[in-house]
């Protein structure tokens, strides 16, 4: 059910806007509130009249209309609502989007919005496969937006080809995945780890490493955010906690190890945290002074291993165990190797070497391995990463049901 939800459909122009008519009626159906904007092409195939009789609502057309921006201004039109959908989506509107123009109503909603966007896509199937085309759309897909269609058959213009826009169900699927939220990890209990650990020195000093946190906090959200009652615990960082997620901080690999012992059971344990592998011996209780000219000499000793004490927990063993492993060479291999020794079931192996930006970054380039084998991810922002993980433990969780 869609109750309650705002939604603002551009209708752009192609002939698969008389499709958008239906649409319409079956989102209204459902409950939503919607607010149509009709571009200019697509005025040449719907007129304002039939969008404006199915959604009982104005239709807005004009970027520079005074009544329009008085009753309500295309800032508002953008941020009121909570899903944007462009069905059709033509060639000329998909490379307006693109390239930020925001020379009429649509575009300058579009460019004002923070809010998700779906495209509906629906052209000639030779225009589909063009190089521009391709090109705006992986430029929109990088951007967040996303896509339902366009599938393959008979085309308005009498070819053959992919090109026709997604029919209504589908793009009504595609709708309320987006807007209803996915609890198939409800009744479930997650634990992440994220971050660094801090192994003091003395009370000023550390050893850490450059992780972020953004990675593993990402996780944890997005395992809450279907429904499983998760805990993170997470080593110093400056990610905001992640919501309707149990944070623990801790500083140390040892504190770590305490935290995540305390949140078991679970059914999923992900280790994403960059634990400190040494700590050092008995660290000073007083600032360590300059005075006898040489310096110090640590001596480290290893840190408790955190994932491998979850894989070999006997009883208390979580059902899915998920490692990430940072290398630097031989990624696959060396985390194929790490996955057994540390008797997880699955492990994300990520390129950490210099460049990747991976510590710290925004995106995170993964592979799956697991004891079918390796499985490329493409480059991805982290909260998309998080996303995917967590509909793969979803669907773990459901063919083990
Ligand atoms: O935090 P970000 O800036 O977003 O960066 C994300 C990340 C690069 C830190 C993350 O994606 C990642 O790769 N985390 C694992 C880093 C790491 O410590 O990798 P490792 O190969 O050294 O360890 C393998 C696994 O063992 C990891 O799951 C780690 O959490 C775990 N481990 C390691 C040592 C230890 N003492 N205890 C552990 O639990």
């Amino acid at each position: 059910m869609l109750s309650g939800k705002r939604l603002l459909l551009i209708v752009s122009g192609g002939i698969a806007a008389y499709k958008s008519l239906d649409l319409v009626r079956r989102l209204k159906e459902r409950g939503s509130e919607l607010r149509c904007i009709l571009t200019s092409g697509g005025a040449q195939f719907v007129t304002p009249l039939s969008l404006s009789s199915l959604s009982g609502e104005k239709v807005y057309r004009d970027l520079f209309s005074l009544t329009d921006e008085s009753e309500m201004g295309h800032i508002r039109l953008a941020r009121d609502a909570d899903l944007i959908v462009v069905a059709p989506a033509s060639a000329d509107f998909l490379a307006k989007m693109a390239g930020g123009l925001a020379g009429d109503l649509a575009t300058a909603v579009l460019l004002a919005s923070e809010r998700p966007v779906l495209v509906a896509p629906a052209m000639n199937a030779a225009m589909w496969r063009h190089a521009a085309t391709r090109r705006n759309i992986a430029l929109l897909e990088e951007q967040g937006v996303r896509r339902v269609g366009p599938e393959a058959g008979d085309l308005a213009c009498g070819e053959v080809g992919e090109g026709r826009m997604a029919e209504v169900p589908d793009i009504m699927a595609a709708i309320e995945e987006i807007l209803v939220p996915d609890t198939s990890l409800s009744g479930h209990r997650a634990l992440v780890t994220s971050g660094p650990t801090h192994e003091p020195i003395d009370p000023v000093r550390y050893i850490a490493n450059h992780s972020s946190g953004k990675q593993g906090h990402a996780i944890a959200g997005a395992l809450a955010g279907m429904g499983a009652e998760t805990t993170l615990v997470s080593g110093p960082t400056s990610q905001p906690d992640p919501e309707g997620v149990d944070v623990q901080r801790v500083e140390t690999a040892a504190q770590m190890l305490t935290a995540c012992q305390s949140a078991l059971p679970v059914d999923v344990a992900v280790c994403a945290a960059a634990v400190g592998d040494w700590k050092v011996n008995g660290a000073a209780e007083s600032k360590l002074k300059k005075t006898s000219g040489a310096p110090p000499i640590l001596a480290l000793s290893e840190n408790p291993d955190i994932l491998a004490s979850l894989g070999q927990a006997g009883n208390l063993r979580p059902a899915l165990v998920v490692g990430f492993a940072a290398e630097t060479e031989n990624v696959v291999e060396q985390a194929g190797a790490k996955r057994k020794a540390k008797g997880c079931d699955w492990m994300l192996a990520n390129d950490v070497s210099a460049g990747t930006g991976t510590f710290g970054g925004d995106e995170n380039t993964v592979q799956l391995i697991n004891n079918e084998g390796a499985e490329d991810w493409p480059t991805m922002t982290k909260p998309q990463v998080a996303e995917r993980l967590a509909r793969r433990i979803a669907d773990y969780f459901s063919h083990a049901a």
